[in-house]
């Protein structure tokens, strides 16, 4: 899999080794992990076992999580994209998923990196369904789903906290053609 994807600002891209320093940024924060366990990591170790983890999704599975970068800066701005998502519900799903740099969040980055992945998972690889979830008290990210067209469809426990689940169906992607500037 080999997925390089540009917008007007972002380079969306497979995930190289050379992106340790950016994940080691991203998630060594607290306040991004405020919705995800708050368990950042503390070593560049960790930041390089990350990128050793989503590497071997594209083997196995295909399709995984892309780096986002600045075209102008070439500056790591985080993550987002679709992973086959196993052992999270009951049952096995395409999922997307993002996660970004603070100094970067609101400013529509994970609007536009969604839809991105969105179009490359629909058109691209001709998924019938893709899936995300979010904390409940995630405003932003909840919003960000909400905003690219994914529909509410059950709460589910995810390491102890509620979390909303959606879905977005092919057929409701191509109804929407949602872009950057019509979300
Ligand atoms: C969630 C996250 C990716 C959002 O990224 P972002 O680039 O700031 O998102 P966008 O700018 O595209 O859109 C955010 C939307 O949420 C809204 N929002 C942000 N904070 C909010 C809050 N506290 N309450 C209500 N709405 C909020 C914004 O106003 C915007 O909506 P709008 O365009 O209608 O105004 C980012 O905050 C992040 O990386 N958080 C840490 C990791 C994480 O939680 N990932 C998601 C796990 S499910």
């Amino acid at each position: 899999m080999k997925v390089y994807i540009e917008t007007e600002r972002l380079i969306i891209r497979n995930f190289e080794d050379s992106d340790a320093d950016g994940i080691f940024k991203l998630d060594s924060d607290p306040e991004v992990h405020t919705y995800l366990g708050n368990n950042p990591i503390k070593t560049i170790d960790q930041a390089k076992e990350i990128i050793d983890r989503v590497k071997k999704h594209y083997e196995v599975n295909g399709i995984g999580r892309l780096a986002i970068i600045d075209r102008k800066t070439n500056d790591f701005i985080g993550w987002s994209g679709i992973k086959f998502e196993q052992g999270v519900r009951e049952f096995d799903y395409f999922d997307l998923g993002y996660r970004l740099r603070k100094e970067y969040w609101g400013k529509g980055i994970a609007t536009e990196a969604s839809i991105e992945s969105l179009k490359y998972g629909f058109d691209e690889r001709n998924l019938q369904k893709i899936g995300a979830g979010a904390d409940i008290d995630n405003l932003a990210s909840n919003r960000v789903l909400q905003k690219v067209g994914f529909k509410f469809i059950d709460r589910f426990d995810f390491e102890e906290d509620p979390h909303n689940f959606y879905e977005i169906t092919r057929s409701e992607w191509n109804k929407a053609k949602r872009t950057a500037n019509n979300v």
